[in-house]
């Protein structure tokens, strides 16, 4: 059966909160991507999350709280800079990671004794949390290592007949995932850059280290940060601006289809094997489409997309770091 779509008015949203408390699955947007909420204390509406998603079951789930006094339902020992975070970024694309309370159900967590927490802006969710009186857990709603869905329409190409029900707020405004921070660790470490940028954290928090790409470090400290991830079914290729047309030149000699993502504007020989989709040069805006152009070049059928990388600062670490995992192939 197809999973309805419904456009998310009040209406909607209490139909959606009586599937959650009742240990259903609905999808819904929050700023960054839709995510695919359950119950997150009730150790059986989640494990429907990971079997709907095919997501393996020691990847820990992000739980969403639509107010500050719900985080001392879910973590303890919350230090005075998590407090701190808090006051400044919540609600927004912040997640942190504490020590989880018995509340929390195992599976919620991977099998963790901590807990990710994040109160949400988008007004739908959060009216979402209110309504269902309990705390949401909610990875992204992409079927396991497929990109990030941005639109309802995204999240029903990956999961329709699966879940209960998919809430239609338009498309996401930030477009790439929470900033997961751990705070169990001292000084903090981002265990994957998202929608709070560094920089922003840094004038916080002072120091603050990033996970290593390291394949062994973030396997273990963030099993979600694994390789082939986000990625579309095509093979994607990362080029140096300098390097990039020589890159697609080659693609197209050897006769595959390929698609290109690029900011700045280049004359190309029009071709049928050549899709190309010209990104934004500001960072936000690029952020907000990533998703979506590697969905729109999977669609065209090419066989390999090859991007121009961005800078690496601001929201350019977390665009980044989602097309290196996209590119990865998955380890022997
Ligand atoms: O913006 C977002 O964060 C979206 C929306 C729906 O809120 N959610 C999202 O969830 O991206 P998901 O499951 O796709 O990514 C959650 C990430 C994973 O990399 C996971 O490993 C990490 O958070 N994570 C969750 N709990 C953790 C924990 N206790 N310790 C370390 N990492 C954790
Ligand atoms: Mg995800």
């Amino acid at each position: 059966m197809r999973t309805e779509i419904l456009r998310a008015d009040e209406t909607a949203i209490e139909h959606a909160a009586q599937i959650i408390r009742s240990g259903g699955l609905v999808a819904f947007p929050t700023e960054t991507v839709y995510g695919l909420g359950a119950d997150a204390l009730n150790a059986d509406a989640v494990r429907k999350i990971f079997i709907a998603k095919e997501r393996p079951f020691d990847d820990p789930l992000i739980v969403h709280i639509a107010h500050v006094h719900q985080l001392e339902l879910l973590a303890r020992h919350i230090p005075q800079r998590a407090w701190d975070l808090v006051k400044k970024f919540w609600p927004g694309p912040l997640t942190l990671v504490l020590p989880k309370t018995d509340r929390v159900p195992s599976v919620t967590t991977g099998g963790l004794d901590t807990v990710a927490v994040r109160a949400p802006a988008h007004p739908i969710a959060r009216r979402l949390v209110e309504l269902s009186e309990r705390p949401i857990a909610a990875p992204s709603a992409n079927r396991f290592g497929r990109p990030s869905p941005t639109t309802a329409q995204h999240v029903r190409e990956d999961l329709d007949g699966r879940i209960d029900l998919i809430l239609d707020g338009g498309p996401t405004p930030i477009g790439v995932e929470s900033t997961v921070l751990d705070l169990t660790q001292d000084p903090p470490m981002i265990l994957r850059p998202g929608g709070v940028t560094l920089e922003a954290l840094q004038e916080i928090l002072g120091e603050v280290r990033l996970l290593g790409s390291a394949l062994s470090e973030a396997a273990k400290r963030s099993p979600g940060t694994r390789w082939r991830h986000y990625a579309p079914q095509a093979k994607l290729i990362l080029a140096e601006p300098a390097e990039l047309e020589q890159i697609v030149g080659d693609v197209l000699r050897s006769g595959r289809r390929v698609g290109v993502m690029i900011r700045e504007s280049r004359l190309w020989t029009a071709a049928d094997s050549l899709r190309v989709i010209q990104m934004p040069l500001d960072l936000s805006e690029y952020a907000r489409r990533l998703f979506a152009a590697l969905r729109e070049l999977d669609a065209h059928g090419v066989e390999v997309i090859v991007v121009e990388r961005v800078e690496e600062r601001g929201l350019g670490r977390a665009i980044m770091d989602r097309l290196r995992k996209a590119a990865q192939t998955p380890p022997q």
